[in-house]
């Protein structure tokens, strides 16, 4: 008989997401309880196990149908259960208060026509919602708004309401996020939010009947007021996650992507020419990220910051080298390949020591991948053979960059733009049609090496970013009108060696 067993690392994550859903379970009874009327303790208790199970069947529905959710880490996933935490604490500070507000209005004498029910309207219900998108991502911010919506149809007032209420608001505030790139995008996540709960306050008539005018607007005053709320409260929040749990929204992406940054300024002063080329491969993945849909900020981001190890020998790499001058002629290829391989190295301490996105520093790393310098992978072969030696003798890992291949899609766009860019700056005479026959030989290049394997980029995708990398530097490398010439064209030594320059330029990076 064949036991299988469960592995650890499987059995650890279980446990991780089963005592999360427990602690939800305990904080929403503790707190949220006390919202309704006093009951037993065994009906507290079976309320908490109904409201586990059911947030536990959403997470097992959510790993099988959305294939981004899938794919995230633990870590994802207890930042998830631990926003809903802090959701709950959240609506329950401000219900307590709202309840405080009201309490002293009637202790004034003022008269207060507001059941305590119309509160429920006014409550943040979509503020971890908000905060789980702008960081996490929207496939965690949908399953984030559903578990929202089972804890608080459990414990709110207007419960027969609340799963509609909160589940349709927080999706339609998550979808106004997608692009939150600017403080005006919580404006719009609070505009969406409010405009999705009116009608269900309306809705609420019926239900639970006026007692005045006065509630009739308190209930639509409410639902403005909880858009509102739950935008200000993602606002102040999201540092925090951020902060902690290492993530980075859209907003901080792009503060870092304003050229103020202390690392991109000792690019641009070391390595201009990296500079330059990282400025040109922002400009490709961002329009290639927008047409297949991956995040462009980030691409754009991760762009900027690729080669920054390159700040600690910029002279050892093409981009920055004066013509006629190359440092490795005077070196083995092993060692011209080991100074070429540190610049990922470089790259991720210098990310660490300025405290970079994970995300950005990720894919510093996985723009290279598992990819072999072939250039001098070749020299050393060549070498080794007129040595006497079998070429087979090279080492290959030597010249072997160490990897992890593109995990995401941007990390995989940011591959191909690197070795596109690259290449296009070699050409001599940059065409549409010759820079577009570029941008596909080396996209099959790429895409044949099997370095793609790991990211969820298609050949769809891979169609739509040809035509975009073709686009954008077709605008920044197309060939210019030229000024009128002499009627013979004398061929003076300098454009000969800059030919032959070319070729060895093509021939490095393995096109020729
Ligand atoms: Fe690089
Ligand atoms: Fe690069």
């Amino acid at each position: 008989m064949r036991i299988d067993f469960v592995p650890t690392s499987t059995l650890a994550r279980r446990l991780t997401i089963g005592v999360c859903i427990a602690s939800l379970c305990a904080v929403a009874e503790l707190l949220l309880g006390a919202l309704l009327p006093s009951a037993s303790m065994s009906t507290r208790f079976l309320r908490a196990v109904s409201v586990g199970l059911t947030l536990a069947s959403v997470h097992i529905g959510a790993k099988a149908v959305l294939t981004g959710y899938q794919s995230r880490k633990n870590k994802c996933y207890a930042t998830l259960y631990m926003l809903c935490v802090v959701s709950v604490v959240v609506v329950a500070l401000v219900n307590v208060i709202e309840l405080a507000l009201i309490q002293y209005g009637n202790d004034r004498m003022v008269r207060s026509d507001i059941m305590e029910g119309s509160l429920a309207f006014a409550l943040p219900y979509a503020s971890a919602v908000l905060v789980a998108q702008s960081t996490l991502g929207l496939h965690l911010g949908v399953v984030t708004a559903l578990m929202s919506a089972i804890v608080f149809s459990v414990y709110s007032p207007i419960s027969s309401l609340a799963l509609g209420l909160v589940a349709t608001s927080s999706i339609a505030g998550c979808l106004a996020f997608q692009r939150a790139r600017s403080r005006g995008s919580y404006i719009q996540a609070a505009v969406r939010i409010a405009l999705v709960m009116i009608p269900f306050a309306v809705a609420s008539l019926a239900i639970y009947p006026a007692t005045s005018a006065i509630d009739v607007i308190a209930r639509i005053v409410g639902c403005v007021l909880s858009g509102f709320l739950s935008a200000l409260a993602a606002l102040a929040i999201t540092p925090f996650v951020e902060y902690f749990a290492g993530y980075a929204s859209d907003m901080r992406l792009i503060e870092m992507a304003t050229l103020d940054h202390a690392l991109l300024k000792e690019l641009s002063i070391q390595a201009p020419g990296t500079w330059n080329h990282s400025m040109v491969i922002g400009m490709m993945v961002e329009s290639a990220a927008d047409a297949i849909g991956a995040n462009p900020v980030v691409c754009r981001v991760g762009a900027y910051f690729h080669d920054i190890g390159k700040t600690k020998k910029p002279v050892y790499f093409v981009e920055n080298q004066i013509p006629g001058e190359n440092r490795h002629d005077k070196l083995s290829p092993s060692m011209s390949a080991l100074i070429i391989r540190s610049h990922v190295k470089d790259g991720i301490e210098l990310a660490r020591k300025y405290k970079l996105p994970k995300v950005i520093e990720d894919m510093i790393p996985q723009h290279h991948g598992t990819s072999v310098i072939d250039y001098f992978y070749d020299k050393a072969r060549k070498e080794a053979e007129e040595s006497g030696r079998s070429p087979e003798e090279v080492d290959r890992s030597l010249y072997q960059y160490p990897g992890p291949k593109p995990q995401t899609r941007e990390a995989g766009l940011l591959m191909l733009a690197d070795g596109i860019e690259a290449a296009a700056r070699t050409l001599s005479e940059p065409s549409q049609d010759r820079i577009q026959g570029l941008v596909q030989k080396m996209l099959n290049k790429v895409f044949a090496s099997g370095e793609l394997n790991e990211c969820d980029l298609t050949l769809q995708d891979l169609h739509c970013i040809a035509k975009c990398f073709t686009r954008v530097l077709t605008g920044i490398y197309h060939q210019r009108i030229a000024y009128a010439e002499p009627a013979e064209k004398v061929v003076t030594t300098a454009e000969v060696s800059a030919a032959r320059e070319v070729r060895e330029n093509l021939k490095r990076l393995g096109i020729e």
